[in-house]
């Protein structure tokens, strides 16, 4: 089974840098997704490692064998690289019925009817729709055609399972469906799955790691977790989670090895880095989950509420703190007026020290 390796990777479209050199090592077996704003670079970089557009410089390797580079000269072509595709424009063929537009793809590639037919039972029970076969793509919904889809993509058995955006065309109650559907297949086929999207949702959930960019450059490579608790930058922090983490100004001043005193607000605390805190600039950005930013009668910040969105499960509380709009979210059904005053607190192991300047995180720790 392959792991795909990318080594200095770069695509130029004359002056402009679509992926600015990148590496990055995709295990066997993994759910990997491209993430990102668009424009980032995602496309490109699985279309870069299908062999569908060839890199300016850098390697390629999957599975052990180098399928491209710049230097050797090499350039594998897609059909030799055992990777199937779903694209955000599934077309499935009209004038064909489900069975036919699987079937497709393996008569090409000479397998015998008796194969074929086996091969589609098996994916039509996978993808449950055994009962579409003889009906033609116009006769299905979106879902359904998006199943039928995916069965003609994993026909032929790839290793390695590129999709780009395939849920972006369905409504979102679908959507959700299919992600079901998506990880439970991820498993089922054994296979090596990278994945493009441009919802950091989609990501999260579906995802073993997340390799999130930003104008062609890697931002980070994480776990969803890891990426979700200890984002390495202003960047991915803001991207990551929704509602957006709130980023509050505040200076601060080292006092330990794993300590520094951190004053925000008008508040002056103790941040407890969970490892040693390095050098620790004065002008630091204090970033705090919107759970993490609690109403509470005690609490020693005033702010008063600008908006309130309840929605059923929490209710998302929009505050306004000194001149910024602020986000707490709050488990179960509260309405606070707008306009109240409410009393803030930030509390809790989840917070998170960045240098303003670089943007760089500096830490997580505790408040
Ligand atoms: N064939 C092309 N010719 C010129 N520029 C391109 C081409 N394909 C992509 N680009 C540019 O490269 C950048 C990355 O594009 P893409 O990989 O499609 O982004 P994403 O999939 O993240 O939205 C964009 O700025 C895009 O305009
Ligand atoms: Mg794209």
């Amino acid at each position: 089974m392959p792991e795909i390796i990318l080594k200095n990777v770069t695509k130029r479209f004359g002056k402009s840098v679509a992926v600015d050199n990148l590496n990055l090592t995709i295990p066997t077996r993994s759910f990997i997704t491209l993430l990102g704003p668009s424009g980032c670079g995602k496309t490109t970089t699985l279309r870069m490692i299908a062999g569908l557009e060839t890199p300016t410089e850098g390697e390629i390797i999957i599975d052990g064998k180098t399928v491209f580079s710049s230097e050797k000269g090499v350039n594998v072509p897609p059909n030799k690289r055992d990777v199937g595709f779903l694209f955000q424009n599934y077309a499935l063929w009209p004038h064909m019925t489900v069975y036919q537009n699987i079937a497709f793809g393996l008569e090409n590639l000479k397998w015998d009817k008796k194969r074929i037919r086996q091969r589609i039972d098996e994916l039509l029970a996978m993808l449950k729709i055994e009962e579409y076969e003889k009906r033609y793509p116009s006769e299905l919904s979106g879902g359904q055609q998006q199943r039928v889809a995916i069965a003609r993509t994993l026909a032929p058995n790839p290793k390695v399972l590129f999709m780009d955006e395939p849920l972006s065309n369905l409504d979102a109650k679908l959507r959700t469906e299919m992600r079901t559907e998506l990880k439970r297949l991820h498993i089922d086929t054994d296979s090596t799955f990278v994945y493009v999207t441009h919802d950091q949702l989609e990501a999260m959930t579906l995802s073993t790691k997340v390799c999130l960019m930003e104008k062609g450059l890697l931002q980070q490579y994480a776990s969803p977790l890891e990426m979700y608790l200890r984002p390495a930058n202003l960047f991915v922090a803001d991207f990551m989670g929704s509602p957006t983490m709130n980023f509050l100004k505040a200076t601060a001043k080292k006092t330990g090895d794993c300590t520094c005193e951190v004053s925000f607000c008008g508040l002056t605390r103790t941040f407890t880095g969970s490892k040693p805190l390095g050098d620790v600039p004065e002008q630091v950005t204090l970033g705090v989950r919107p759970e993490f930013m609690t109403i509470r009668p005690d609490g020693p910040v005033k702010a008063s509420v600008y908006s309130t969105l309840p929605a059923g499960m929490e209710t998302t509380v929009k505050l306004r703190l000194g001149g910024e709009i602020v986000t707490s979210v709050i488990f179960g059904s509260v309405d606070y007026p707008i306009d109240s005053e409410v009393s803030l607190d930030f509390c809790g192991s989840d917070m998170l020290l960045y240098s303003t300047e670089s943007g760089a995180l500096i830490a997580d720790g505790s408040l």
